[in-house]
């Protein structure tokens, strides 16, 4: 895989993160396969250059995301997963994705240590972040990494409030969540060889020391441990919490 830039384009940003995937950047734009392209708009991944128009590029600011972050106030669902509180809470989002949901939490004034496995997915949000900082205050409040969330979350550094898991959906006959966002994660996943295994994360956290623990599943998915405190049910969707 490349990074397409063209020259105009090239500047310290794309070199570091050009140098932490080890991707060659080109001026040619590639005809075949993924590849990752940057331009004014900042970084974006193409996931087959035959069919560009189909691309991931997060924006915090703009589009879907953006909307959902500016009505936070609106999302009574995670609201009640975390629970009634005034108190700012320290969540630890163990599989950030395109970071939406810890998008959410900071909005709503807390704070969040969130870990992505993927480097290009890493990468994608990273640019995200630094593009909206100057007008996003409270991505203050987030640290953002890169690696297993499990190994992180074992060094102990920080105390938490809340473990939030929202492992790849199993694909259901009828998954509605299996569009758009989720089929760009599984595809990026596939390309870093990455395998998934959901069960096997929720376990290894399970069994670490917690206050609570937030599983979002679709909302018709088996109940895997007997243990739940409470869930809270949206129309596809629900959460699990363990305290
Ligand atoms: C369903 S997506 C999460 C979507 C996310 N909640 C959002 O709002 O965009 C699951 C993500 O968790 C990541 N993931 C799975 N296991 C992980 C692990 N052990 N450490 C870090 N990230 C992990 C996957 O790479 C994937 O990006």
């Amino acid at each position: 895989m490349h990074i397409y830039a063209e020259k105009r384009f090239l500047d310290n940003n794309i070199k570091n993160i050009s140098d932490a995937l080890e991707l060659e950047i080109i001026s040619d734009q590639p005809n075949k396969n993924s590849y990752l392209a940057y331009d004014g708009n900042g970084l974006s991944f193409i996931k087959d250059a035959a069919n560009p128009k189909e691309f991931v590029h997060i924006d915090f600011l703009k589009g879907k995301l953006g909307w959902r972050i500016k009505r936070a106030e609106h999302e009574s669902n995670l609201k009640k997963a975390l629970g009634k509180t005034k108190k700012e809470l320290n969540i630890f989002d163990a599989t950030a994705g395109f970071l939406s949901d810890s998008m959410i939490f900071l909005s709503l004034g807390h704070k969040v240590m969130a870990v992505e496995q993927s480097k290009i997915i890493f990468y994608l949000v990273e640019d995200a972040i630094k593009r909206a900082q100057s007008e996003i205050p409270f991505l203050k409040n987030l640290s953002f990494l890169n690696g297993n969330s499990l190994d992180v979350f074992k060094t102990g550094k920080g105390s938490f409030d809340a473990i939030y898991l929202d492992p790849m959906y199993p694909i259901m006959k009828k998954n509605v969540k299996g569009s758009g966002d989720m089929r760009s994660i599984r595809s990026i996943l596939k390309l870093e060889n990455i395998s998934n295994e959901a069960n096997d994360l929720c376990d290894a956290f399970m069994q670490c020391e917690y206050q609570k623990i937030i599983l979002k599943r679709p909302l018709k998915y088996k109940k895997i441990y007997s243990n739940i405190n409470y869930q809270v049910k949206g129309k596809t969707t629900r959460f699990d919490i363990f305290i």
